[in-house]
């Protein structure tokens, strides 16, 4: 497999107004994100994620450490287009992503600014929309849509850059259930039929429990890493850097603390309520 992302001992500290104190929000991060993998990125606020996302298209550069995407140095001023057109951004408030008065004109904004040739970016807007399940909308008003439909918006304006990642910072934290899980099924699609690599970052359990691997950040580390229901199952640790888990996880807990012998990954409710199912036999 090949890595699309690759930090290494990342440090960064923002730049400090008072003399003397920059207190330290990455603190040795060392990351190798799979192409084509789809990863969480989990953690209480504060704990450094929007930081490290936006190392991710050198948005933010290092204060130590290197980091790479698709093998290009994020340091080298030279390959800042390289590194945006490889991966691209999503952010928290689908409002402050849109820049046009018409859903095409605004997916068309980005690929018109990397100099796609026109002919070209007709067919990847198009394609872009469709693949967000919003190509019927394509002529509506942005500002008329609801927070879920401007969010496939505003990621068909980056599909439309065709990036090879997408990192997502908590993009459906601004939305209702609806509007999230349409964003979370649009994300997945990316994913799974186009071999899209996805970082997600998210505070929503039910998210980061759907993908491939999940890292947990606390305090500018990662103090977990793996997959899903491995990571769930260290509840105690999870506990400790302040987060919570999963309600079927923190259930099989509670009844493992009680001595009952369940197994704690079954994560899914259908895995839950089989394993319930299992104790009344
Ligand atoms: N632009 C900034 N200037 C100074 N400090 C910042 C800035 N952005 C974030 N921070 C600080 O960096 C730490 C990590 O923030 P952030 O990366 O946004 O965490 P998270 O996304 O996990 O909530 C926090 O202590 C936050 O106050
Ligand atoms: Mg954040």
């Amino acid at each position: 497999m090949e890595t699309i992302i690759k930090t290494e001992d990342l440090h960064f500290s923002y730049p400090s107004p008072e003399e003397g104190t920059t207190p330290v929000v990455l603190d040795g991060v060392s990351l190798e994100i799979e192409e084509g993998s789809f990863v969480a990125v989990l953690g209480h606020n504060g704990s450094g994620k929007s930081t490290l996302a936006k190392h991710m298209n050198a948005i933010l550069l290092p204060s130590g450490g290197t980091v790479y995407v698709d093998g290009i140095d994020t340091a080298d001023d030279s390959r800042l287009l390289d590194i945006r057109r490889a991966v691209g951004m999503v952010f928290q408030n689908p409002d402050n992503q849109i820049v046009a008065n018409v859903v095409e004109e605004d997916v068309a904004f980005a690929p018109e600014n990397l100099g796609v040739p026109p002919a070209e970016i007709r067919q990847r807007v198009d394609d872009a929309l469709k693949a967000v399940n919003m190509y019927d909308h394509r002529e509506h008003a942005p500002h008329l849509l609801s927070g879920g439909q401007k969010q496939r918006v505003a990621i068909a304006g980056v599909i439309a850059m065709q990036p090879r990642c997408i990192v997502l910072d908590e993009p459906t934290a601004m939305l209702d259930p609806i509007g999230r899980k349409d964003v979370l099924r649009t994300i997945k699609e990316l994913n799974r039929t186009r071999g899209v690599t996805v970082v997600l970052i998210t505070h929503h359990m039910d998210e980061a429990a759907q993908a491939d691997r999940l890292v947990v950040m606390a305090k500018g580390r990662v103090v977990a890493d793996g997959a899903p229901k491995a990571v769930f199952s260290q509840v105690e640790e999870l506990r400790k850097v302040g987060l919570t888990v999963p309600q079927t996880t923190a259930l099989l807990w509670e009844l493992r603390q009680e001595g009952l012998d369940v197994p704690l990954d079954a994560l899914s409710d259908e895995e839950c309520a089989q394993a319930l199912f299992k104790l009344l036999q």
